[in-house]
Protein backbone atom coordinates (compact mmCIF):
# COMPACT_ATOMS: atom_id res chain seq x y z
CA UNK A 1 0.00 0.00 0.00
CA UNK A 2 1.19 2.99 -0.80
CA UNK A 3 0.90 6.64 1.74
CA UNK A 4 -1.84 7.89 -0.59
CA UNK A 5 -4.00 5.18 0.13
CA UNK A 6 -3.32 4.94 3.78
CA UNK A 7 -4.20 8.73 3.84
CA UNK A 8 -7.23 8.69 2.01
CA UNK A 9 -8.65 5.43 3.98
CA UNK A 10 -8.10 6.37 7.51
CA UNK A 11 -10.13 9.12 6.25
CA UNK A 12 -12.94 6.23 7.50
CA UNK A 13 -11.53 6.64 11.12
CA UNK A 14 -13.79 9.33 12.12
CA UNK A 15 -16.97 7.51 10.37
CA UNK A 16 -16.02 4.85 12.64
CA UNK A 17 -18.80 4.29 15.33
CA UNK A 18 -20.94 6.56 12.91
CA UNK A 19 -20.68 4.00 9.97
CA UNK A 20 -23.93 1.83 10.62
CA UNK A 21 -26.11 5.23 10.94
CA UNK A 22 -24.59 7.09 7.90
CA UNK A 23 -25.32 3.96 5.85
CA UNK A 24 -28.85 3.73 6.78
CA UNK A 25 -29.32 7.26 6.06
CA UNK A 26 -27.66 6.84 2.60
CA UNK A 27 -29.69 4.14 1.78
CA UNK A 28 -33.53 5.17 3.59
CA UNK A 29 -34.53 6.15 0.09
CA UNK A 30 -34.81 2.61 -0.76
CA UNK A 31 -37.12 1.77 2.64
CA UNK A 32 -34.10 -0.88 3.72
CA UNK A 33 -31.00 -0.31 6.10
CA UNK A 34 -27.40 -1.18 5.52
CA UNK A 35 -28.56 -4.51 7.10
CA UNK A 36 -30.10 -5.09 4.21
CA UNK A 37 -27.30 -4.53 1.77
CA UNK A 38 -24.83 -6.61 3.87
CA UNK A 39 -27.44 -9.51 4.31
CA UNK A 40 -27.77 -9.41 0.64
CA UNK A 41 -23.67 -9.59 -0.46
CA UNK A 42 -23.51 -12.42 2.13
CA UNK A 43 -26.25 -14.44 0.10
CA UNK A 44 -24.65 -13.53 -3.49
CA UNK A 45 -21.33 -15.18 -2.11
CA UNK A 46 -23.13 -17.89 -0.41
CA UNK A 47 -24.72 -19.03 -3.67
CA UNK A 48 -22.73 -18.11 -6.48
CA UNK A 49 -18.61 -18.05 -4.60
CA UNK A 50 -18.22 -19.71 -1.73
CA UNK A 51 -17.95 -23.37 -0.94
CA UNK A 52 -19.37 -24.50 3.11
CA UNK A 53 -15.67 -24.58 4.51
CA UNK A 54 -13.98 -21.69 2.69
CA UNK A 55 -11.35 -19.47 4.01
CA UNK A 56 -12.60 -16.05 2.85
CA UNK A 57 -10.98 -12.33 3.07
CA UNK A 58 -13.05 -9.71 3.75
CA UNK A 59 -10.81 -7.03 2.20
CA UNK A 60 -11.78 -3.15 3.04
CA UNK A 61 -13.97 -4.71 6.22
CA UNK A 62 -14.76 -1.53 7.56
CA UNK A 63 -16.70 -2.33 10.98
CA UNK A 64 -17.35 -6.15 9.78
CA UNK A 65 -21.12 -5.45 8.31
CA UNK A 66 -20.69 -7.86 5.84
CA UNK A 67 -18.34 -10.14 7.50
CA UNK A 68 -20.87 -10.90 10.09
CA UNK A 69 -23.66 -11.58 7.68
CA UNK A 70 -21.22 -13.93 6.00
CA UNK A 71 -20.50 -15.84 8.89
CA UNK A 72 -23.92 -16.34 10.16
CA UNK A 73 -24.85 -17.32 6.28
CA UNK A 74 -22.03 -20.00 6.35
CA UNK A 75 -21.17 -20.67 9.63
CA UNK A 76 -18.38 -23.19 8.70
CA UNK A 77 -16.58 -20.63 6.94
CA UNK A 78 -13.50 -18.92 8.14
CA UNK A 79 -13.65 -15.03 7.77
CA UNK A 80 -10.70 -12.64 8.22
CA UNK A 81 -10.59 -9.06 7.72
CA UNK A 82 -8.40 -5.92 6.87
CA UNK A 83 -9.03 -3.05 6.49
CA UNK A 84 -6.76 0.62 6.88
CA UNK A 85 -9.15 2.04 9.42
CA UNK A 86 -8.19 0.72 12.53
CA UNK A 87 -10.99 2.66 14.47
CA UNK A 88 -13.35 0.71 11.94
CA UNK A 89 -11.35 -2.37 13.24
CA UNK A 90 -11.67 -2.10 16.15
CA UNK A 91 -15.76 -2.13 15.91
CA UNK A 92 -15.33 -5.26 14.51
CA UNK A 93 -17.61 -7.32 16.47
CA UNK A 94 -15.77 -9.71 19.07
CA UNK A 95 -17.58 -13.27 17.99
CA UNK A 96 -15.86 -12.14 14.08
CA UNK A 97 -12.54 -11.79 15.98
CA UNK A 98 -13.06 -14.82 17.75
CA UNK A 99 -12.66 -17.20 14.44
CA UNK A 100 -10.70 -15.12 12.43
CA UNK A 101 -7.70 -12.31 11.79
CA UNK A 102 -8.83 -9.16 11.77
CA UNK A 103 -5.54 -6.80 11.12
CA UNK A 104 -4.39 -3.15 9.51
CA UNK A 105 -1.59 -4.79 8.33
CA UNK A 106 -1.64 -7.41 5.41
CA UNK A 107 1.34 -9.38 6.80
CA UNK A 108 -0.64 -10.20 10.11
CA UNK A 109 -2.88 -11.77 7.73
CA UNK A 110 -3.06 -15.93 7.00
CA UNK A 111 -3.29 -16.13 3.19
CA UNK A 112 -3.52 -18.22 1.19
CA UNK A 113 -7.69 -17.46 0.95
CA UNK A 114 -10.55 -19.08 -0.93
CA UNK A 115 -12.39 -16.10 -1.50
CA UNK A 116 -11.39 -12.52 -1.14
CA UNK A 117 -14.47 -10.06 -1.21
CA UNK A 118 -13.54 -6.20 -1.98
CA UNK A 119 -16.84 -4.93 -1.50
CA UNK A 120 -17.36 -0.82 -1.93
CA UNK A 121 -14.02 -0.31 -1.36
CA UNK A 122 -12.49 0.69 -4.73
CA UNK A 123 -14.91 3.58 -5.20
CA UNK A 124 -12.51 5.34 -2.07
CA UNK A 125 -9.16 3.92 -3.71
CA UNK A 126 -7.74 6.83 -6.32
CA UNK A 127 -8.19 5.70 -9.61
CA UNK A 128 -4.48 5.59 -10.35
CA UNK A 129 -3.89 2.86 -7.66
CA UNK A 130 -6.30 0.89 -7.84
CA UNK A 131 -4.66 -1.71 -10.04
CA UNK A 132 -2.64 -2.18 -7.38
CA UNK A 133 -4.87 -2.93 -4.79
CA UNK A 134 -6.58 -5.40 -7.12
CA UNK A 135 -3.15 -7.36 -7.41
CA UNK A 136 -2.23 -6.77 -3.45
CA UNK A 137 -5.73 -8.98 -3.02
CA UNK A 138 -5.28 -10.85 -5.93
CA UNK A 139 -1.80 -11.93 -4.28
CA UNK A 140 -3.70 -13.24 -1.32
CA UNK A 141 -5.38 -15.71 -3.14
CA UNK A 142 -5.04 -19.31 -3.61
CA UNK A 143 -4.36 -20.56 -6.81
CA UNK A 144 -8.03 -21.01 -8.78
CA UNK A 145 -9.39 -18.78 -5.69
CA UNK A 146 -12.18 -16.22 -6.42
CA UNK A 147 -12.38 -12.16 -6.13
CA UNK A 148 -15.64 -11.10 -5.60
CA UNK A 149 -16.08 -6.72 -6.14
CA UNK A 150 -18.75 -5.55 -5.02
CA UNK A 151 -19.17 -1.86 -6.40
CA UNK A 152 -22.38 0.87 -6.62
CA UNK A 153 -23.45 0.82 -10.11
CA UNK A 154 -22.70 4.28 -11.47
CA UNK A 155 -25.53 4.48 -14.20
CA UNK A 156 -28.23 4.29 -11.88
CA UNK A 157 -29.33 7.54 -10.42
CA UNK A 158 -30.61 6.59 -7.24
CA UNK A 159 -26.98 5.48 -6.23
CA UNK A 160 -25.64 8.44 -7.75
CA UNK A 161 -27.71 10.35 -5.42
CA UNK A 162 -27.04 8.10 -2.09
CA UNK A 163 -23.00 8.66 -2.93
CA UNK A 164 -23.60 12.46 -3.38
CA UNK A 165 -25.48 12.94 0.33
CA UNK A 166 -23.35 10.15 2.18
CA UNK A 167 -20.74 12.10 4.27
CA UNK A 168 -18.18 9.54 4.19
CA UNK A 169 -18.36 9.40 0.16
CA UNK A 170 -17.42 12.87 -0.45
CA UNK A 171 -14.12 11.91 -1.78
CA UNK A 172 -15.56 8.85 -3.78
CA UNK A 173 -15.15 8.19 -7.02
CA UNK A 174 -17.20 5.68 -8.82
CA UNK A 175 -16.17 3.09 -11.12
CA UNK A 176 -17.65 1.54 -14.14
CA UNK A 177 -18.39 -2.63 -14.65
CA UNK A 178 -16.24 -2.15 -17.69
CA UNK A 179 -13.13 -0.08 -15.29
CA UNK A 180 -13.77 -3.19 -12.67
CA UNK A 181 -13.39 -5.81 -15.23
CA UNK A 182 -10.32 -4.14 -16.76
CA UNK A 183 -8.57 -4.33 -13.36
CA UNK A 184 -9.46 -7.95 -12.83
CA UNK A 185 -8.43 -9.04 -16.15
CA UNK A 186 -4.86 -7.39 -16.06
CA UNK A 187 -4.67 -8.83 -12.51
CA UNK A 188 -4.75 -12.35 -13.60
CA UNK A 189 -7.97 -12.85 -13.54
CA UNK A 190 -9.94 -15.51 -15.89
CA UNK A 191 -13.73 -15.65 -17.00
CA UNK A 192 -14.68 -12.15 -14.95
CA UNK A 193 -18.58 -11.80 -14.77
CA UNK A 194 -20.28 -8.77 -13.83
CA UNK A 195 -24.00 -9.09 -12.28
CA UNK A 196 -26.57 -6.14 -11.26
CA UNK A 197 -27.95 -6.42 -8.16
CA UNK A 198 -30.07 -4.89 -5.73
CA UNK A 199 -33.13 -3.42 -8.23
CA UNK A 200 -36.48 -2.88 -6.27
CA UNK A 201 -36.96 -0.70 -3.56
CA UNK A 202 -38.71 -2.37 -0.21
CA UNK A 203 -42.16 -0.99 -1.49
CA UNK A 204 -41.77 -3.39 -4.26
CA UNK A 205 -40.71 -5.91 -2.62
CA UNK A 206 -43.11 -8.90 -3.92
CA UNK A 207 -40.76 -8.38 -7.07
CA UNK A 208 -37.24 -9.56 -5.53
CA UNK A 209 -37.87 -12.86 -6.62
CA UNK A 210 -37.17 -11.86 -10.57
CA UNK A 211 -33.72 -10.13 -9.36
CA UNK A 212 -32.08 -13.28 -9.38
CA UNK A 213 -32.91 -13.15 -13.34
CA UNK A 214 -31.92 -9.76 -13.90
CA UNK A 215 -28.34 -9.83 -13.19
CA UNK A 216 -27.73 -8.90 -16.87
CA UNK A 217 -29.72 -5.29 -16.73
CA UNK A 218 -27.38 -2.26 -16.07
CA UNK A 219 -30.07 -0.94 -13.96
CA UNK A 220 -29.19 -2.50 -10.98
CA UNK A 221 -28.30 0.06 -8.03
CA UNK A 222 -24.89 -2.41 -7.17
CA UNK A 223 -23.16 -4.68 -9.37
CA UNK A 224 -21.00 -7.49 -8.14
CA UNK A 225 -17.69 -9.15 -10.60
CA UNK A 226 -16.07 -12.27 -9.68
CA UNK A 227 -13.37 -13.48 -11.61
CA UNK A 228 -11.08 -16.44 -10.57
CA UNK A 229 -7.16 -16.40 -10.17
CA UNK A 230 -5.47 -18.31 -13.36
C1 LIG B 1 -17.58 2.13 2.38
S1 LIG B 1 -16.55 1.30 3.51
C2 LIG B 1 -17.04 -0.38 3.18
C3 LIG B 1 -16.81 -1.27 4.37
C4 LIG B 1 -17.29 -2.71 4.18
N1 LIG B 1 -16.61 -3.36 3.08
C5 LIG B 1 -18.79 -2.74 3.94
O1 LIG B 1 -19.20 -3.05 2.83
O2 LIG B 1 -19.53 -2.45 4.90
C6 LIG B 1 -14.96 1.35 2.71
C7 LIG B 1 -13.84 0.76 3.55
O3 LIG B 1 -12.71 0.58 2.72
C8 LIG B 1 -11.55 0.86 3.49
N2 LIG B 1 -10.45 1.15 2.55
C9 LIG B 1 -10.32 2.18 1.70
N3 LIG B 1 -9.18 2.08 0.98
C10 LIG B 1 -8.57 0.93 1.40
C11 LIG B 1 -7.37 0.26 1.02
N4 LIG B 1 -6.55 0.74 0.08
N5 LIG B 1 -7.07 -0.91 1.65
C12 LIG B 1 -7.90 -1.42 2.60
N6 LIG B 1 -9.05 -0.83 2.99
C13 LIG B 1 -9.39 0.33 2.40
C14 LIG B 1 -11.97 2.04 4.34
O4 LIG B 1 -11.12 2.21 5.46
C15 LIG B 1 -13.40 1.64 4.71
O5 LIG B 1 -13.46 0.92 5.91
Amino acid sequence: MNVNDTMRASEFDPFSESYPTLLNESVAITGESGEYFAVYKANFIAANVAALDCKILDYGCGVGMVSAKIKERIPQAQIDGYDVSQASLSRVPPALRAQGHFASNIMDLNPPYDVVLVANVLHHVEPANRLFTIREAADLLETNGKLVVFEHNPANPLTRRAVRLCPFDENAVLLSPKETMEWLALSGFESVRVSYIVFFPRALRWLRPLEKALGWCPLGAQYAAVGRLA
